[in-house]
């Protein structure tokens, strides 16, 4: 069994993009700037947003919070995004998910420009990647396709199980697995809650994705010998030994899943500093005009 060291290869390609910014800096007069739009104060989301802002400091980029009342309105919500499409200085728009349930999530991505929606959420990056065009890849699958790459393992030709078919991880890493180019070529299978037989389907996996928000739901009776397996999952678990009164776990009840494998990632510490990585190099795709000119 390999474990995944997400944040060690997370360190690498920070200290490779600190290099790149660096330059590009002197070249340019400022920073990649990356602004974060938060609405309302769950302490997962402040913690996220808190870890994307220290990583763009990390790598020598720009980024500003723009913290707004859960009891907003759409309409205020989306005059901020506006206000922020409208600065020729920030390169990249995040909105924090989830947002309030009286707010329209789709309307409000769909008012982030998509040159600068660096989070790969809005129809038009959605469609570009469904096509094979440049876009911006969603940050998580984005994040899970370097792990794999870094680790030199290869997806041509393997049967890929992703269980969780959500618009942020599942869904576009089902579409990015499966395109004809050389990081992907997987024969993907998509799982979700109306799956029939789901453990039998997770053995045939060779790469099994766990993407499904629910805690230690993938056991040993998931998993096939030698297979990899990605954890999505963070799971905030009570645990009364620690300062902070809890401890991180993910979909995959990793003490019996891990001797079963030959990689796995762990939480935490495998696909999280990589979602962040993803946000980062999308940023400074943006800065650099990379995907729309
Ligand atoms: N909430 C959970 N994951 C994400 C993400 O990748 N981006 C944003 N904006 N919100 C999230």
């Amino acid at each position: 069994m390999i474990l995944i060291d997400g944040k060690e290869i997370a360190n690498q390609i920070k200290a490779e993009i600190a290099q790149e910014v660096k330059i590009l800096r002197e070249e340019r007069g400022r920073a990649p700037h990356l602004a974060a739009v938060l609405v309302g104060n769950d302490p997962a989301s402040e913690t996220y947003v808190a870890n994307k802002e220290k990583a763009c400091f990390e790598v020598g980029m720009s980024s500003s919070v723009y913290k707004i009342p859960a009891d907003t309105t759409e309409e205020k919500l989306i005059e901020t995004i506006e206000f922020i499409n409208n600065d020729t200085e920030i390169d990249g728009l995040i909105v924090q998910l989830p947002i309030p349930k009286h707010i329209s999530a789709n309307r409000v991505i769909e008012s982030i420009l998509p040159q600068k929606d660096v989070d790969g959420f809005h129809p038009v990056n959605v469609g570009r990647m469904v096509i094979g065009q440049p876009c911006y890849l969603p940050a998580t699958p984005f994040g899970i396709s370097m792990l794999l790459e870094r680790n030199k393992i290869e997806t041509s030709g393997k049967n890929c199980v992703i269980v969780g078919r959500s618009n942020i991880v599942g869904t576009p890493l089902s579409i990015m697995l499966s395109r004809n180019n050389p990081l992907a070529n997987c024969t993907v299978t998509l799982c979700h809650s109306r799956t029939k037989d789901l453990a039998k389907i997770c053995k045939t996996a060779d790469i099994l994705v766990a993407a499904i928000g629910q805690c230690e739901m993938i056991t040993a009776d998931y998993v096939k010998k030698g297979a990899t397996v990605i954890d999505v999952g963070i799971h905030r678990v009570a645990d009364s030994t620690r300062k902070s009164g809890f401890r991180l776990k993910g979909d995959v009840k990793f003490d019996e899943v891990a001797p079963l494998t030959e990689y796995i990632t762990p939480v935490p510490g495998g696909v999280g500093p990589m979602t962040i990585i993803g946000l980062i190099m999308n940023t400074l795709k943006a800065f650099k005009g990379e995907i729309y000119s």
